[in-house]
């Protein structure tokens, strides 16, 4: 695993901005991996100033988000849908039809899994893979479980993501108890992984991330098995 540190959260943000720009210069038709939740906001935030100011250009680009509550209608605001619609996907020239989402909307979660699946096969995987990483090593919502399901599916959220993520809702009981998230391995046969962490409040994480062995109880430490994973994150997260 690669590790760059940086000073604050705007320059990991620019850093992380940096190698999409790379990617997407490189090969114009990538596909991306999006994330949400509070980290890849600043990553966003550039992303949509380079694209206005025409030095990155998003029209051949394929994306799909990691995941996405269930359920949960598309237009809500807590939705990963609205989210991505607001942060990023009306202010790049992504085409609205190749920037693909998880529908918390559906009868038939384990069907929009599985179609999910097959449309990230269908291009090939992922090209370049955002992460964030949850205070308890969530990636995706890959929550710590005796069980890992390799592919894309539906889970049940645990009580610190609810809580954690609660600060988004306006009480932690309307936050949704499931999700549908893409799987382990989805993550791991993406090409390249950037891996995204701030603050002081992910410091623990990124400690027991960075430490010997790889901890059964931490989703994120399976990224060590992936040959191109580059850590970015600001002096607060960083253990040492
Ligand atoms: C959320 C998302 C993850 C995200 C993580 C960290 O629950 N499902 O994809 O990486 O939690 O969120 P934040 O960046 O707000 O700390």
């Amino acid at each position: 695993m690669r590790i760059t540190v940086c000073e604050n959260y705007d320059e990991m943000s620019k850093k992380a901005a940096q190698l999409v720009l790379a990617q997407v210069t490189l090969k114009p038709n990538s596909v991306l991996g999006f994330a949400t939740g509070s980290t890849p906001l600043g990553l966003y935030e550039n992303l949509s100033e380079m694209c206005s100011a025409g030095q990155i250009d998003f029209s051949n680009t394929v994306s799909f988000n990691l995941d996405e509550y269930y359920p949960i209608k598309k237009d809500d605001p807590n939705s990963y849908n609205a989210y991505m619609q607001e942060n990023l996907f009306s202010k790049i020239n992504i085409k609205r039809e190749n920037a693909h989402l998880l529908n918390g909307e559906t009868d038939d979660p384990e069907g929009e899994c599985e179609n999910y699946e097959r449309m990230i096969g269908r291009v090939g995987g992922i090209d370049m893979q955002i992460l964030g990483i949850g205070s308890n090593g969530h990636i995706g919502f890959n929550e710590p479980d005796s069980v890992m399901y390799p592919y894309t599916h539906i889970t049940h959220l645990t009580e610190s993501t609810i809580k954690a993520n609660s600060r988004f809702f306006s009480s932690v009981d309307e936050v949704p108890k499931k999700a549908l998230t893409v799987g382990i391995l989805t993550i791991l046969n993406s090409k390249r992984i950037i891996l995204m962490a701030n603050g002081a409040g992910k410091k623990q994480v990124i400690s027991e991330l960075l430490g010997d062995g790889m901890k059964l109880n931490l989703p994120a430490a399976l990224l060590k098995l992936h040959p191109d994973v580059t850590l970015i994150c600001d002096k607060e997260a960083y253990p040492k």
